[in-house]
């Protein structure tokens, strides 16, 4: 059973003052997460990604379709303790500092207090503001917030979490922090929803991804097949004549990045091996043969370009 089942979901926003009509944030949305994998959710600003978040919360309520966690309803109490969930716009009470917010939030998951006091150090320690601990949280600096709400995110072992851009304001090294602890929670059995802008750190941590636009649901995979493309080859080998590079150059449309490195584009594998044969035939070694991979960016592109010329 997925832990996640999200069935043709629409939210519909009140008309407002700039739209009379209403704002469609998500339209029949259908979509199943597994457990214990990371799932990437992605699309431009407005598509629909903490719309999704929150109904899942239930923080807000869909207008028609439903979803359900742990094969629970999601306004179920006993579902959202096991939720740790990071908002995309978290504020703390500035006149406390990180300590005591984590005690607080700590109490309100139903932990007691010295477990919370050992596992506030550790999340602490992990994202790397223990040392600012007792500062008043108004005197942290963006990411230091951050780092703040991404340690209460896991603070009650939850089994599913819900993060809504983990990154958001985190420098380089933070970043990298974040992502080694997400993978290693992961580990621990935690099934991770991931909101991010950030493509690359999606294609270094997600297992797969859902992309959404304008509340539509435009794709959805595992993260490995999206980014190798099928039908493109990269073929390392032993310097080539002048002849066989025109030969690919103008026959086989391959792009040569040097006399011993192209990439060809081939409609089976039957093609692919005609290739092989003709270098071989001309004694050229072959090193290495790997399927092209293009970068998520590229392909997240591509889709929504795609999406909008057709909507
Ligand atoms: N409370 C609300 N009232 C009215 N419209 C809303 C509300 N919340 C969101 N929307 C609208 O719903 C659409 C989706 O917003 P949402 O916040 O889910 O996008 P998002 O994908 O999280 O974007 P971002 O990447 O910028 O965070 C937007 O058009 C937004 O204006
Ligand atoms: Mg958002």
């Amino acid at each position: 059973m997925p832990l996640i089942e999200i069935e043709n979901l629409s939210k519909v926003f009140k008309s407002t003052t700039f739209s009379k009509t209403g704002i469609t944030a998500l339209k029949n949305l259908s979509l199943k997460i597994e457990e214990g994998i990371i799932f990437g959710l992605l699309g431009p600003n407005g598509a629909g990604k903490t719309t999704l978040v929150k109904i899942l919360l239930g923080m807000i309520h869909p207008t028609s379709g439903g979803v359900k966690i742990f094969g629970e309803d999601v306004n179920n109490y006993k579902v959202r303790k096991k939720i740790g969930y990071l908002p995309e716009d978290h504020r703390f009470p500035d006149y406390m500092n990180a300590i005591e917010i984590l005690n607080f939030l700590g109490v309100l998951s139903g932990l007691k207090g010295e477990e919370i006091k050992k596992v506030s150090e550790v999340n602490l320690k992990l994202v790397d503001i223990y040392n600012w601990r007792k500062l008043k949280v108004k005197k942290y600096s963006k990411g230091m917030l951050q780092r703040l709400a991404f340690a209460q995110s896991f603070l009650n072992n939850p089994e599913l979490i819900i993060l809504d851009e983990p990154t958001e304001g985190v420098d380089p090294i933070g970043r990298k922090a974040i992502r080694d602890i997400i993978l290693d929670l992961k580990k621990k059995g935690a099934t991770i929803l991931l909101n991010s802008h950030l493509l690359s750190e999606i294609e270094l941590v997600c297992d797969r991804v859902a992309i959404l636009n304008k509340g539509e649901l435009i794709k959805e995979g595992n993260i490995e097949d999206l980014l190798t493309s099928a039908d493109t080859y990269i073929i390392q080998c032993s310097d080539m004549s002048d002849d066989i590079i025109n030969f690919l150059l103008l026959q086989k449309k391959a792009t040569i990045k040097s006399k011993g490195e192209f990439s060809i584009k081939v409609k089976d594998y039957l093609e692919l091996n005609s290739v092989i044969d003709f270098l071989r035939e001309k004694n050229i070694l072959i090193y290495s043969l790997v399927k092209d991979k293009s970068s998520l960016e590229n392909i997240f592109i591509n889709l929504l370009e795609h999406h909008q010329v057709n909507n």
